[in-house]
């Protein structure tokens, strides 16, 4: 593996970098606070390819490459990791499984506008009742003339309320042995395609999640993606690349609470010196710094896996977990680091240890990143 980014990986991280702390560090506690859609944020990454990163120019995307991809989200997520997930979904968990396994048709209608950030996707899976164990869905497609008829709900759809699209999952035969499950490509404004209002969480404030309603809805057979009976594996092999993304959304948060912490502690005295000069401090920064390293280096080799076409959910595993367990030790340092300002909402590491907490569970929590790594070990 070559540790050396590209000419082309830097500028774009460069890039990235400059637009963030221009564009979105300015107002990101202001977008946190007010729990406030950063609707002219995201329009502005779409100008610069950003909502479709690693898809081909052809079809509206970048065309650049996944550790192009982590990079940018890694950018993008130290200044505000709402901003983050809202472009992970519609590249990671949209735009790649479309590009992947979309009809021609299907990727004129829907990739083309997402990848350039026209119109946004999200991506149905979770349910009330079944989250971890996603198989269990209940959310049913019933075959009818000239389509599918779908009903059920999914919860916790980040991206659901400003979403032209949504990739969503369904039962559509529970005959044989083994549920079957399809996945469709289900446009807002369908009739029996309702959204309700936004959730109200601990962190990612400006990324607006909802329930979502099937309610006989009927699409045409030409909403299935991929194979009728396939949905699952289509569910699955698209988190391996959502992982990496959110690993990288973590690197981002983390990243952003370590520097505010260095920055913190060559300023603030205490005992006559700048509190970086106490060892209790200096250990600490350097436990931040080793594990903020390593899990980059975890999701830049899963990002290059995932290029060179080889399976990588282990490594996106991986990634993900050890990603997004740093951003919350990492946060929690950063906040003792701080004492009691960083307790409060003057300082952005408030922010970032509640905006840490999520990576740990969305697309899939610790727990199913370690069963996913056994399975590969075990195998
Ligand atoms: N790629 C392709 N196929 C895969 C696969 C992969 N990575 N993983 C599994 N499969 C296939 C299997 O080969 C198997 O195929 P057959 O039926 O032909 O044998 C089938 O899928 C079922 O696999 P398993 O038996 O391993 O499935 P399981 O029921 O034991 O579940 C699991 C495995 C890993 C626990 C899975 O349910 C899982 O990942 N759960 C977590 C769900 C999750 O991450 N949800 C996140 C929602 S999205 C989100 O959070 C978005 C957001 O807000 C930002």
């Amino acid at each position: 593996m070559d540790f050396n980014l590209t000419e082309e990986q830097r500028l774009v991280r460069d890039a990235a970098r400059d637009f963030a702390a221009r564009e979105i560090a300015p107002k990101a506690a202001e977008i946190d606070k007010s729990s406030r859609w950063p609707g002219e944020v995201i329009a502005k990454m779409a100008e610069l390819g950003f909502l479709g990163m690693a898809i081909p120019q052809e079809y509206g995307g970048a065309g650049l490459d996944t550790l192009s991809y982590s990079l940018v989200m890694e950018e993008i997520s130290a200044a505000c990791a709402s901003c983050g997930v809202i472009m992970s979904v519609n590249n990671s968990l949209f735009c790649d499984p479309i590009y992947k396994y979309g009809t021609p048709s299907q990727k004129k209608e829907f990739l083309v506008p997402a990848a350039q950030g026209k119109n946004l996707g999200c991506f149905g899976l979770t349910e009330p009742m079944s989250g971890s164990d996603a198989q269990t869905m209940a959310t049913n497609a019933e075959k009818v003339s000239g389509g599918w008829v779908l009903n059920g709900a999914k919860n916790w759809i980040t991206n659901g309320p400003h979403a032209d699209f949504i990739l969503v999952f369904a039962v559509t035969d529970r005959s044989g042995p083994k549920v079957r499950h399809t996945a469709f490509v289900v446009p807002k404004g369908t009739p029996g395609y309702t959204q309700a209002s936004p959730d109200h969480k601990l962190g990612i404030h400006g990324a607006h999640s909802c329930t979502v309603f099937f309610e006989n809805c009927k699409v045409p057979d030409s909403a299935i993606l991929g194979k009728a009976g396939e949905g699952f594996k289509v569910a699955m092999a698209t988190l391996d690349g959502g992982r990496i993304g959110i690993a990288s959304q973590a690197l981002g948060i983390a990243r952003a609470a370590f520097d505010a912490s260095v920055a913190y502690a060559k300023e603030r005295k205490s005992f006559g010196v700048p509190i970086a000069q106490h060892q209790a401090i200096q250990f600490m920064l350097s436990d931040m710094a080793v594990e903020l390293d390593a899990a980059r280096l975890l999701t830049w080799r899963a990002a290059t896996m995932k290029d060179s076409g080889t399976r990588h959910s282990m490594q996106s595993a991986e990634a993900k977990l050890f990603a997004s367990e740093t951003a919350t030790r990492v946060a929690h340092k950063a906040i003792q680091i701080h004492g009691g300002y960083g307790y409060s909402q003057e300082f952005p590491v408030e922010r970032n240890y509640r905006d840490a907490r999520i990576t740990e569970i969305y697309e899939g929590t610790s727990e199913i990143q370690r069963i996913v790594i056994a399975a590969s070990l075990l195998k």
